[in-house]
């Protein structure tokens, strides 16, 4: 089967016949009883898509189709279903289509590149990323954040999020790259307030390293682990730091780890208590937040407010927000971003 429909040419009321990865598939119940919660994906975007089975489809029908996407979660499947707003959110519904969820396509037989989503650009993401790391001056720090980041586990190929904001391949390094810029333009732009350039740097760079211990691949994705909602990210962090206490000295290593155990703010369990540590918070808020509205606005027309389910709030659609796209970027995402050198952000 050619594929012929990519997700960002999916509109409400359409008919949706085409292959696409499954990925976080969970079984739910509602009011009309069993369904599967999931979202579909290739290499132009992500969509929600509820699984419901036909008319007077049986319980054990849903909960086999569970087992089998649970199983070959991240593999392509055909979805034959209807696409529809759902609170306010776009949504593929699949009823009659549930017999093709049987078994997943040979991924022999397409292009698997069609299929994984990464509008980052992964490698300009790790050249910048050795950039900043190299302008640190402290040199047992310089070789700290160098030696945590070569020896992770998939820190420039995970996401940093299931759903929320860089939720794709590539997206922890890019958020990090991110959060390491906007906290470094506060160091240049903030009249009358000392920042220590390197811990910031560092601190951002670092901050959401223990996420390398929530993914792990599956089929053409990344799929978060146990740990990934039952542990978190900050004591895998903690735990990856404690083997590189020599590189630096008694403060120095304080102050780093303050950043990333404070890094969730006013409502983290220790709360930021230096400008560098403010810094690292703020950036990473600023980082997360106009990625998750960017991407609520993703389907709104001119003039919408709509609920936004990443941000979790309400989110409004201007006249710039409802701009077509150019068709090179939408054909393979991720070609017009980054475009932002580091020396654009930090002359
Ligand atoms: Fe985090
Ligand atoms: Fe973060």
């Amino acid at each position: 089967m050619v594929k012929k429909i990519y997700i960002y040419s999916i509109i409400p009321d359409m008919a949706v016949d085409s292959q696409f990865v499954i990925e976080n598939p969970s079984l739910k119940t509602g009011r009309k009883g069993k369904f599967i919660s999931c979202t579909i994906s290739d290499r132009t975007g992500k969509l929600s898509c509820r699984i419901w089975g036909p008319y007077g489809c049986g319980r054990d029908d849903i909960e086999s189709v569970s087992r089998i996407i649970t199983e070959y979660e991240g593999h392509i499947f055909r979805i034959s279903g209807k696409a529809d707003k759902f609170n306010d959110e776009l949504t593929v519904n699949i009823n009659d289509g549930l017999r093709y969820l049987s078994e997943p396509v040979d991924e022999k037989k397409v292009t698997t590149s069609d299929y994984i989503y990464s509008p980052a650009d992964i490698d300009g993401n790790k050249t910048k990323i050795f950039e900043l790391i190299d302008s640190i001056k402290n040199d047992g720090l310089k070789e700290l954040v160098h030696t945590v980041i070569k020896k992770s586990d998939g820190f420039f190929d995970k996401p940093a999020a299931r759903t929320k904001h860089h939720d794709y391949n590539g997206g922890l390094a890019e958020h990090s790259l991110e959060v390491a810029q906007i906290a470094l333009s506060s160091c240049s732009s903030i009249c009358g307030v000392r920042l220590n350039r390197d811990i910031t740097l560092a601190g951002a760079i670092l901050h959401d390293i223990g996420k390398c211990q929530s993914f792990k691949r599956k089929g053409l994705y990344f799929a978060s682990l146990p740990a990934y909602s039952l542990i978190g990210h900050i004591t895998p962090a903690m735990q990856t730091l404690s083997r590189y206490t020599s590189f630096v000295d008694d403060n120095t290593y304080q102050e780093l780890l303050h950043i990333i155990q404070s890094h969730h703010g006013e409502y983290g369990e220790i709360r930021p208590q230096t400008p560098e540590a403010w810094a690292v918070h703020f950036a990473d808020n600023t980082s997360a937040m106009l990625h998750e509205v960017s991407e609520d606005l993703k389907t709104a027309k001119k003039g919408e407010i709509l609920w936004g389910k990443r941000s979790e709030g309400m989110v409004f659609c201007t006249e710039s927000c409802e701009e077509e796209q150019p068709d090179e970027e939408r054909k393979s995402p991720g070609a017009a971003k980054n475009q932002m050198t580091f020396t654009d952000c930090f002359d």
